[in-house]
């Protein structure tokens, strides 16, 4: 069994999405053939190589991991996944024959609260896998993301983390299977009070503008209204 991960955060290995990659490589230890790559580099420069999309075709399961951008996915892996699609069909029918399509997972993280704000962004790849010969095999959907990296010395099955690490099993479990799919894609969060949240992001942009030289006014700045 093998699994080749696309990391598809422009913040690439400080990401969440690293992150998340990471905590299911440690959820499934016995597969030793993990292939990873990032979407990133190849944005605005062309296609990645034949041999880099060849090496994730050859792999039983593909997960993709990406945080939510205005809904949907970030441009730089949309790009990257055309040119994963466009090259499949001819690798599948040449190098890759008597293969049943491979199967695609996903993982979906936003900053808002609720994971089922990721559930738009998840049918994308399903309908993209549909498009693609490729096999749809379940996402999970992940709220309050950006605290998947600040816990991640927590132990997993600490009660702030397992509403999300129990999904992750979930997913680990259809992984390993052959075969195996999720029977619905999956959304969560950590356990944390929502309006707590809401008072931790509002103090981080307060944080984040004084940083930059600018008042909490500008928090409410509208510069394209007029
Ligand atoms: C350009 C941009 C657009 C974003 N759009 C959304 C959004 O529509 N909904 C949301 O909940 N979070 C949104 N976010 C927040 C990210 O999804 C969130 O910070 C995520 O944890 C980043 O994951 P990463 O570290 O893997 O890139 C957006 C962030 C950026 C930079």
């Amino acid at each position: 069994m093998t699994v080749a991960a696309i990391n598809g955060s422009p913040r690439r290995e400080k990401s969440v999405s690293a992150e998340l990659i990471h905590q299911m490589q440690l959820l499934l230890p016995e597969i030793r053939g993990w292939t990873l790559t990032s979407s990133m580099p190849w944005a605005r420069r062309g296609p990645p190589p034949v041999t880099e999309l060849a090496s994730l075709y050859r792999a039983d399961a593909l997960l993709i991991a990406f945080p939510l951008y205005v809904d949907g996915l970030p441009a730089s892996l949309v790009e990257y996944l055309e040119a994963y699609a466009a090259g499949y069909p001819a690798w599948q029918r040449e190098e890759g024959a008597g293969r049943p399509p491979q199967r695609v997972f996903a993982i979906a993280n936003c900053g808002f609260y609720e994971g089922v704000q990721n559930a738009v962004a998840l049918r994308v790849c399903q309908l993209f896998c549909q498009a693609s010969g490729l096999d749809w095999a379940g996402g999970l959907g992940i709220g309050t993301g950006g605290m998947a990296v600040g816990l991640r010395n927590v132990p997993p099955q600490a009660g702030i983390r397992r509403p999300v690490t129990s999904a992750q099993r979930r997913l680990a479990e259809a992984m390993r299977e052959p075969g195996g799919r999720l029977p619905d894609d999956i959304f969560t969060q950590h356990s944390f009070p929502w309006w707590l949240y809401k008072l931790a992001g509002e103090a981080s942009w307060r944080h984040s503008i004084k940083r930059n030289g600018l008042g909490a006014r500008q928090l409410n700045a509208r510069p394209y209204q007029n």
